[in-house]
């Protein structure tokens, strides 16, 4: 069935014309943000956050017509719908329940009539045990010490989410586990990592939920006969994260722990499953990954509840397609001002971008345009010496910044110039959101700033478990929101496809050479083969 073009929807054609009145220049953001209780108008304050959109280029006007598309999509229902089970990842004819994996009610969530949560539950369970286990001592490696250090391979979801989450907390970290992250199958990776670990004291966790992924299967093989070359037994070095059935799910295959993720857990969505939740619990402790996933399901609740005028996700993902659909900004940057959050902006590139960079509808019709939005940042203030010139005087693009009220580091009170750094640091961030949407005039116009460069600013209390819960799952539900008001699939992946299988026909040949040194590339294209030459002639 094919759903009316997005760009004819009513609510869209009254937002297309609005959009008109909002590039003029009455309605730049120097004007709009003088306007009475703009902040109070303009933000949201639920949910344990805080979201301030007054410096988006929105007026009352602008709000009310992407509410009205937003009751169009019905996402309200929509969420609701993938909440509850129901088989919204259509292409792919499965749920999306990465919000039961952190549901902690008692609630049934079943997927075609079966409750999925008792076998989410025994996961978690079955963390905790093992983590447990790691720390007391009970599980060791094959000489009997204790493990020191984690590697962690997998790639895309099975690592970004991970990476990211362990990096926001590692302040909180066990200090005696060390944690590395082997995602690239590029070798300097891992000979970086096995020349910082201890091979006796190091526990590596595969997590593939296909257990196929040629960079991930690469670095296992490499990982096994490192650590058989050391005399170490790999059934007491490894554990699996897995679909049930992989091939790494394997029991002629012992490893020291096996976990199981579930097909209706997408990836990029699946850091409060077992993917994040083994890792994150042996390098932090069960009880706070337990907390992380509580402020998720904070948000969830937020998400799946709150009317669309007081819903934060929805709100900030209707913003982000006005950005991007009518104002037509191609980017969109993350910039945190906390350093813990500086692998923040990788995991929502991969999330959003592999989530709502599309081209067909649900229904499989060409959208008038592809969706999604490019997505990159840094945390600040090191963004500002890096690509703010761009922000300020370049090509526009909308910015989340991303601020915490009280740094985890309070003891450290000196001053310079009257504040402390985390003033210091707030000093920046407030300062560049305001310089992006008022701008200034000067005669010169090397000095010249065009302002009415919009930005969004989120607020945390600190940098707990749970607050960075609620953010993970802050961008997990604007994400999809954005794709149901796209009416786009978030959780195929069919456009990474092609270049995978492309090179498969690149490694038979490689392979076919390193058997048989004679082989030429002469079924290859022309340029290909140039790089295939080059490569074995090892100079240029
Ligand atoms: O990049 C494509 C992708 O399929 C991602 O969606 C996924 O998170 C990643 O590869 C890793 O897949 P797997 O967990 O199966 O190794």
């Amino acid at each position: 069935m094919s759903c009316q073009k997005f760009f004819e929807i009513p609510a869209c054609k009254k937002l297309l014309s609005h959009a008109g009145v909002i590039n003029s220049p009455e309605k730049h953001l120097k004007n709009l943000i003088k306007e009475e209780n703009r902040l109070e108008k303009f933000s949201l304050n639920r949910a344990g956050v805080f979201y301030d959109f007054s410096r988006q280029r929105v007026d009352e006007k602008a709000m009310e017509l992407l509410f009205e598309l937003a009751e169009d999509r019905k996402l309200n229902e929509m969420f609701n719908d993938m909440v509850i089970g129901k088989k919204i990842n259509v292409t792919e004819n499965r749920a999306a329940l990465h919000t039961a994996t952190r549901s902690f009610s008692d609630d049934p969530v079943c997927v075609d009539g079966r409750d999925v949560m008792p076998e989410t539950r025994k996961v978690r369970d079955d963390i905790k045990q093992f983590a447990s286990q790691i720390h007391s001592g009970k599980i060791r490696g094959t000489t009997g010490k204790k493990f020191k250090y984690i590697v962690v391979i997998g790639i895309g979801g099975s690592y970004l989410g991970a990476e990211f989450v362990s990096c926001a907390l590692s302040d909180l970290a066990d200090k005696d586990i060390k944690i590395n992250f082997l995602a690239n199958v590029d070798i300097h990776n891992f000979g970086r990592i096995v020349s910082l670990i201890d091979p006796e004291t190091t526990l590596w966790i595969v997590i593939s939920k296909t257990y196929t992924t040629a960079e991930t299967m690469a670095n296992t093989k490499l990982a096994y006969a490192f650590m058989e070359g050391k005399g170490l037994l790999p059934s007491k070095h490894f554990v699996t994260v897995t679909s049930k059935g992989s091939p790494g799910d394997d029991p002629l295959n012992p490893v020291a722990g096996s976990f199981h993720m579930f097909d209706y857990i997408g990836g990029r969505y699946s850091v409060t499953s077992a993917v994040g939740g083994v890792p994150l619990s042996i390098y932090l402790g069960y009880e706070r990954f337990e907390s992380f996933l509580k402020g998720a399901e904070k948000m969830d609740i937020h998400a799946v509840k709150a009317v669309a005028r007081e819903n934060i996700p929805l709100t900030a993902a209707l913003i982000s397609v006005w950005n991007t659909s009518f104002l037509g900004y191609q980017a969109q940057a993350v910039i945190p001002y906390a350093s813990p959050l500086s692998r923040l902006a990788p995991h929502i590139q991969q999330l959003n971008m592999e989530s709502n960079g599309k081209s067909i509808t649900k229904e499989g019709d060409f959208l008038d345009e592809p969706a999604g939005t490019i997505i990159f940042g840094e945390p600040g203030t090191n963004a500002q010496h890096s690509f703010f010139q761009l922000a300020h005087q370049g090509k526009a693009f909308p910015i989340d910044f991303i601020g915490v009220i009280n740094p985890f580091y309070k003891e450290y009170q000196e001053k310079s110039k009257g504040v402390t750094n985390h003033q210091e640091l707030w000093s920046n961030m407030l300062a560049q959101a305001m310089a992006l949407a008022v701008g200034k005039d000067d005669d010169n116009n090397a000095k010249y700033f065009s302002g009415n460069r919009p930005s969004s600013t989120f607020l945390l209390e600190d940098l707990s478990p749970e607050n960075i819960g609620r953010l993970l799952s802050f961008y997990e539900a604007k994400t999809v929101f954005e794709a149901f008001i796209w009416d786009i699939n978030p959780f195929d992946q069919f456009g990474v496809e092609l270049g995978k299988t492309n090179a498969s026909g690149i490694r038979s040949n490689i392979a076919a050479k390193n058997e048989n040194s004679d082989y030429a590339f002469d079924k290859t294209d022309p340029i290909t083969r140039f790089y295939l030459d080059t490569l074995f002639a090892g100079r240029l």
